[in-house]
């Protein structure tokens, strides 16, 4: 301790309820833990004829995964499964082959949407990804986020006291998760 933590907002939206989240999470953090959003934003649609030549946006996303301890995805859920925008993010990271960012790099998954299962099947698809990349994903607790109006403030503060003491309990048990992981995976 103290680490840093790269964290991806799987949403482009100029109004995402998950950005919303991702603020009351940088806010109820322990203080070992400090935070910098990677943006995914302006990737182009990845394909393997890049690899030669990576571009420069490419190159940034890997160094920026590269130079923090871990990572956080922040993530809603499209269509049963995570957002386009991020599934490219994560392929660029995870090549040109041999070269994986996310290889052995701690990560924690929590989403929010408006229905009651709170992004259960994306989170649940983008294990299986953050699985064959290799990241030592944090298994419990699970935080499926139901996003009712007012819930969380613009600016991150959360209304409703169990939500608070819920979501603060989640970055302390990363915190410890990351501490484990790096204690016997030192970063490269
Ligand atoms: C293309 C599309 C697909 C969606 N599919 C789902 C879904 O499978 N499950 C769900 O709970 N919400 C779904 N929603 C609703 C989103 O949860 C909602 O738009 C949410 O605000 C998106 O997160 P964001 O505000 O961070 O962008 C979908 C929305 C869109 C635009």
């Amino acid at each position: 301790m103290p680490y840093t933590v790269g964290y991806f907002i799987g949403s482009l939206s100029q109004n995402s309820i998950n950005r919303t989240l991702s603020k009351a999470l940088i806010r109820l953090a322990p203080e070992s833990l400090t935070f910098e959003e990677i943006p995914i934003k302006d990737l182009p649609l990845y394909n393997r004829d890049f690899d030669a030549d990576y571009p420069a946006e490419g190159r940034a996303l890997k160094e920026a995964i590269e130079r923090h301890d871990a990572v956080l995805f922040v993530t809603p859920e499209f269509n049963r499964d995570i957002p386009g925008a991020l599934k490219n993010a994560i392929d660029w990271a995870s090549r040109p082959w041999g070269t994986n960012s996310l290889n052995q790099k701690p990560s924690a998954i929590i989403g929010a949407s408006p229905g009651k299962i709170g992004t259960a099947v994306a989170q649940q698809n983008l294990r299986g990804i953050l699985a064959f990349c290799n990241s030592p994903q944090m298994s419990a607790p699970e935080a499926y986020i139901q996003f009712t109006p007012g819930l969380i403030t613009e600016d991150g503060e959360v209304n409703d006291p169990s939500t608070e003491e819920f979501l603060r309990h989640f970055m302390e048990e990363f915190a410890q998760f990351v501490q484990r992981v790096l204690t016997v995976l030192p970063k490269g």
